[in-house]
């Protein structure tokens, strides 16, 4: 993962490459790579230059001074550590055994370690850690002398998701993309074609586009691009005309990256899932890979994170008690250290932070390390303070996110703990075999069900301006609701500066509906759970005090027609799915009221995206 750029054509290749990395860097990354094709020299076999950095493009664009590749065809990329530490040898492009492969890669290879081991039982020698090396020894143990046809056969076997940029020593005028569950474009120029991964590498350049479908490969020479299927079926790719600047592109186009993010919740819910879980609800995690035996020892779970991944955690926690019935506690971090430990080393403590880096999670995570217990990290971000420090880490794979409110890692946060709880309940013997598969089924309907929240913006844009005109809100749920409030409240405080906060359908008459009036609205979360049919005697309990209700309902349950101010119908799904789903529908709520009163959505005033201090 992160940044893809390809080019071919008559400048020379070193400075576009370069350039284009640099526009590529607001993602977020932390090594660096290019491969040139020498230009070939009378005499001489073709060569490849390759150079790499394990910090940033700065340090590549020195170290390429010295060098001076000249040549007309080479591939770059910016990579975010998912499999391998960030380290030179990790860093892309990667090579086949002899040399004449070349690659750079984003997303994940669900099945490459099953790939590495048969190709290093056919003698490939591999160097580095990473999923992404499988992809030239792939292609070279298909090669027999058709470079395009090689890298069909060994895309045909790899599963998971890929944005590739690609060419070969054999072939000196071919510049391969490939892409499925990742995105890649081709950029058309005058005599020169490019191959990226966002349309902000090349904006420069041009602004005529093809964006690549699912499955499908570009195979650009000096005549042109050629986009086929995996099975050599030509398709006609969509051409797209640009007309953003650099700052437009770095946003995709969206006005913030807050919007961006929210908008690749889907692909966020859908890579903390892959290659993880079976359909009977088997669960591996690669960093954090005890065997049955050895989780079984752990008979309680501590949840600790601050901010958004407390809320996480409390969803977690929720998770873990009902699914593996094992006793779990979602605790402020910063509150952990002060109390008095009543954990030991039957404790599995579970540090959530998409960073990696917060102070206050870093001391809980010490803390609980000290007095014994089993520690596992949850992270975006792969090497960082809390994957390196614990013992276990489990990434969230959900890509950078810049706007410094968390919105898709949050996402990703709750599918690793469901994730996580059924390997718990799984170990523990708590779960039926038929329950584990309804919940799997569920979970993986989520990210299409996430996608049509997201295409109902417009209707949630709606709603937002209707109530941003409201001082004060409270949110409410119960069970998987109330995390779920508290998060909405959250994200609303955070990014609009409105007062709002979340309390349980059962605590509002304790005190908390004193405050309600017709200028205090409530949003209600109401959809399916247990606990359901409580919440629609809570919003009776609202609505008689002419307090507005924002309900979100299950499609199917007319119990709040006529009852609520607005309805926001969700598809049926389990409670977990549905706590990721209202999740999405009240992040584009908080970002909408946001925008409407005109606040800096991505940096909010008074907050950091990493707060280091304690
Ligand atoms: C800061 C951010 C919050 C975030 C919290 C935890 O306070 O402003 O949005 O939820 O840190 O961050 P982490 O990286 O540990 O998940």
């Amino acid at each position: 993962m992160c940044g893809i750029i390809g080019y071919l054509g008559e400048r020379e290749a070193t400075p576009v490459l370069l350039e284009s990395l640099k526009r590529l860097e607001y993602r977020g990354y932390d090594s660096a790579g290019v491969a040139v094709l020498e230009a070939p020299k009378p005499g001489s076999p073709i060569s490849t230059s390759i150079t790499k950095s394990e910090a940033k493009v700065d340090d590549l664009i020195a170290k390429i001074q010295a060098i001076k590749p000249t040549g007309h065809l080479g591939i770059g990329h910016t990579r975010w550590a998912t499999h391998g530490r960030p380290t030179y040898i990790n860093a892309h492009p990667h090579t086949d055994c002899h040399g004449r492969i070349f690659v750079v890669h984003n997303g994940i290879i669900e099945n490459f370690a099953e790939l590495r081991e048969e190709l290093q039982k056919a003698g490939h020698e591999f160097t580095s850690e990473t999923d992404t090396e499988v992809v030239p020894h792939l292609i070279e143990a298909n090669y027999k002398g058709d470079f395009l046809a090689a890298v069909r056969a060994a895309l045909k076997r790899i599963r998971g998701a890929y944005a590739l940029a690609m060419f070969s020593t054999e072939d000196p005028e071919l510049l391969i993309g490939a892409r499925l569950n990742a995105p890649l474009v081709v950029g058309l120029g005058e005599q020169e074609f490019y191959i990226a991964s966002d349309i902000t590498a090349i904006i420069p350049y041009t602004k005529r586009v093809l964006v690549l479908g699912e499955g499908e490969v570009a195979a650009v020479t000096p005549l042109g691009a050629e986009v086929s299927t995996l099975d050599g079926t030509t398709v006609k790719p969509k051409l797209v005309h640009v007309d953003w600047d650099v700052s437009q592109a770095q946003k995709g186009g969206y006005p913030h990256f807050m919007l961006k993010e929210i908008n690749e919740a889907s692909e966020a819910v859908a890579n903390a899932m892959r290659g993880r879980l079976t359909d009977d609800g088997s669960v591996t995690f690669r960093e954090f890979a005890l065997t049955d035996e050895e989780l079984r020892r752990y008979r309680e779970v501590l949840l600790l994170g601050m901010g958004t991944s407390r809320h996480a955690a409390l969803i977690g926690e929720h998770a873990i008690e009902d699914w593996a019935g094992l006793p779990a506690r979602a605790v402020d971090a910063a509150e952990f250290r002060y109390r008095r430990p009543t954990f030991g080393p039957d404790t599995l403590a579970v540090i959530i932070t998409q960073s990696g880096e917060t102070a206050d999670t870093m001391v809980g995570l010490h803390q609980a390390k000290e007095r014994g217990a089993l520690t596992v990290a949850v992270t975006n971000v792969f090497a960082s303070s809390a994957a390196r420090d614990a013992d276990g880490a489990i990434y969230l794979h959900a890509g950078p996110e810049i706007g410094v409110a968390s919105s898709k890692t949050f996402l990703a946060h709750l599918v690793s703990l469901y994730l996580l709880a059924l390997r718990l309940a799984t170990v523990h013997g708590r779960i039926s075999l038929e329950r584990r598969q309804e919940l799997v089924a569920s979970l993986r309907a989520v990210p299409d069900q996430v996608r049509g929240i997201l295409d109902r913006e417009q209707e949630i844009k709606t709603l937002a301006h209707r109530y941003s005109k409201y001082r004060n809100f409270l949110y409410t749920g119960r069970g998987l609701g109330y995390p779920v409030a508290l998060e909405g409240a959250l994200k609303l405080k955070e990014i609009s500066y409105v007062h709002a906060e979340g309390v349980t359908g059962g605590e509002l008459k304790h005190g908390p509906i004193a405050l309600l009036d017709a200028k205090f609205p409530v949003i209600a979360i109401c959809t399916a759970s247990p606990t359901a049919e409580k919440m629609v005697s809570n919003v009776h309990e609202i609505v008689a005090r002419d307090a507005p209700v924002l309900a979100l309902v299950t499609e199917g349950d007319d119990s709040l027609d006529g009852v609520a101010t607005d309805r926001f119908v969700m598809p049926a799904a389990e409670e977990a799915a549905s706590a990721i789903l209202n999740s999405v529908m009240l992040q584009l709520f908080a970002y909408h009221v946001a925008v409407e009163l005109g606040q800096d959505v991505d940096q909010p005033r008074n907050l950091a995206k990493s707060v280091t201090v304690e």
